[in-house]
């Protein structure tokens, strides 16, 4: 039993190892509403320079959901919860439901996403949280059992690129206040992915040296995280 076991997790950490050679599948998010001044747009793109410097087989894809916004959810986007061929669809649920597929199908095939998350009144984005709202479907991201929930889209690494005006990580009060980090690993939790990284700046709106010494830490972040290969939290669980 030992042997066999020895061998499940040499051959596991030969995949890990092997998936960063093949092509891997990156997909690039954005929800900033700052255009051009945007923090978390900045990191974005500085994380996926970075992950394919780290990785040079990686295709990359981009989705900018302040531009291509889902709409919120609603009967028409809530088709996807009937029965695909249903009857009972309306155009604009088909149509909607396509739209979700489309979202739902580009999660799943990313190896890697990278999501940028500015903190807005405390939470992520509306445009983020209608997207999140599209791919968060029974039988394609989680799944119920008679013993809970489980996800169905682990495998994957998510680094989450978190821009704050304000400073939130160092206190009790602080983290119970932001609903945005914590959400998110929530949620990619939810769905079964167990490498969450996170790239942090924060303090953005406390003056100056403040927003320096934000930007110099999430730079420490963005080596730190691109640098390791995908998946590493199951690669750590086999081994
Ligand atoms: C509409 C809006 C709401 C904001 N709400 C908060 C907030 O609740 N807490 C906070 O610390 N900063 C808040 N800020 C500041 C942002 O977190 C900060 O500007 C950050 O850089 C946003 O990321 P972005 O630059 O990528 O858009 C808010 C900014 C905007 C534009």
């Amino acid at each position: 039993m030992a042997a066999i076991q020895a061998k499940h997790n040499q051959a596991t950490r030969f995949i890990h190892s092997f998936k960063d050679i093949i092509m891997s599948k990156l997909l690039h998010i954005d929800s900033s509403i700052l255009g051009g001044n945007s923090v978390s747009r900045q990191l974005t793109a500085q994380i996926v320079a970075s992950w394919r410097a780290s990785h040079p087989a990686t295709e990359v894809s981009y989705l900018d959901l302040a531009v291509d916004t889902p709409s919120h959810l609603s009967a028409e986007p809530l088709g996807f919860r009937l029965p695909a061929g249903s009857a009972d669809l309306s155009d604009a649920q088909k149509r909607e439901n396509a739209h979700s597929e489309a979202l739902v199908s580009q999660f799943l095939a990313a190896d890697v996403v990278v999501v940028g998350a500015p903190l807005y009144n405390f939470a992520v984005p509306t445009q983020l949280k209608a997207w999140i709202d599209r791919i968060a479907q029974v039988g394609r991201t989680f799944t119920y059992t008679d013993k809970g929930p489980v996800g169905l889209a682990g495998g994957k690494t998510v680094i989450i690129a978190s821009a704050r005006g304000g400073v939130y990580s160092t206190s009790d009060a602080g983290n119970a206040m932001e609903h945005q980090e914590s959400y998110l690993k929530t949620v990619f939790g939810f769905f079964g992915v167990t490498d969450v990284r996170f790239v942090r700046a924060e303090g953005l709106a406390m003056g100056e040296a403040a927003k320096v010494a934000a930007l110099t830490a999430a730079q420490v972040d963005i080596t730190a995280q691109t640098q390791t290969a995908a998946n590493q939290a199951q690669a750590a669980l086999a081994a």
